[in-house]
């Protein structure tokens, strides 16, 4: 949101912003999200207890836990498709909790979110898929957008044949790819990725791991991945918080992390690490693997198109 929309905003009155005090702070402190106390109960199961998160700008920050821990329901808070029962949530200036549609609206606009089921458009085709926000949003001409989706669908091995299908002939791991294009796609300053390889062979695993990491140091957005897997969190974070019973029971560095003296963060990192050797040798044997070249047209504007062999 700009500067004028910000103060006309103020000045409508009625609209739920964070605070001052707690912008300055935030900014002070270089943090773009801020969670306190987050509450989420579905009847009998409490979800969400209480939970304190802080995420800085640019970071990419891995929320690890177990599956049914309440990651996918911890980011959908964060975008306001879950309704939290209590809590605070300050994205920049949105008052998340307290935001009417347009403001979610405009809150939506600053980021982009890859669906744990890709929550793909089935009637049309994977390019159009990709293209979509950018074309409903109009930012760029409709050639323009056909052009960036195809190329970050070739960035993640999605030849162009592959382009003009429906997600439905598709396999499981390609449709995962696509949506993780569409979530890419308009480079927001802030993308959340919800399990972006899970289900995926370890070649390909490896595989969006490494493009995480060129996302990563390319286009200086904060990243927050949900995911299970250990060693995706270890490869790609700055930071991992460990999602157990409803809180952020632990959140450090990787090394912070692997040295915790918690309990439960030692009973899960142990009990992952076990596959980390075979993880390992599937990342040893990518890294010597060229893959099929793709001719993407390369050009200067920092598009991933432009690095990309294929895998
Ligand atoms: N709309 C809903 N109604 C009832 N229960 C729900 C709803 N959404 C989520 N839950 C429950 O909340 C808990 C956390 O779900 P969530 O999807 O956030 O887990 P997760 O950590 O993302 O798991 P996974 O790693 O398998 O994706 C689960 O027990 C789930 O069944
Ligand atoms: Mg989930």
């Amino acid at each position: 949101m700009g500067l004028i929309e910000n103060l006309v905003q103020r000045f409508q009155g009625g609209f739920a912003l964070t605070p001052e005090p707690i912008l300055r702070e935030m900014r002070d402190k270089g943090i773009k999200i801020r969670i306190r106390g987050l509450t989420k109960s579905y009847g009998g199961l409490h979800v969400l207890r209480d939970l304190d998160l802080d995420v800085h700008r640019g970071e990419t920050l891995c929320i690890l836990g177990e599956s049914g821990s309440g990651k996918t329901v911890l980011i959908k808070s964060l975008t306001g498709i879950v309704a939290p029962d209590s809590g605070e949530i300050f994205i920049d200036e949105h008052d998340v909790m307290n935001a009417n549609h347009r403001q979610l609206h405009a809150l939506r606009m600053g980021l982009s979110m890859q669906f744990q089921q890709g929550a793909l458009f089935e009637s049309i085709t994977a390019l159009e898929n990709v293209q979509w926000p950018m074309v409903m949003h109009r930012e760029v001409k409709p050639a323009e957008a056909q052009r960036r989706a195809a190329d970050d669908l070739r960035s993640v091995g999605l030849t162009d044949d592959m382009h003009w299908k429906l997600p439905s002939l598709l396999s499981g791991g390609m449709q995962k790819r696509v949506a993780l294009c569409r979530a890419i796609v308009q480079r927001k300053p802030l993308i959340i990725f919800d399990e972006p390889n899970a289900g995926l062979d370890p070649i390909k695993c490896a595989a969006i791991d490494n493009l995480l990491l060129r996302i990563k140091k390319e286009f200086k957005a904060t990243l927050i991945i949900n995911t299970s897997e250990l060693f995706t969190a270890y490869n790609l974070s700055d930071r991992i918080g460990i999602l157990h019973r409803g809180r952020i029971v632990e959140i450090g560095s990787p090394d912070q992390i692997k040295s915790s003296t918690h309990p439960y963060v030692q009973e899960f990192t142990r009990k992952s690490k076990e596959f980390l050797p075979q993880i390992a040798k599937f990342q040893e044997e990518l890294s010597h693997w060229t893959g099929q070249k793709v001719d993407d047209g390369r050009r200067d504007d920092g598009h991933l198109g432009k690095k990309t062999g294929g895998f």
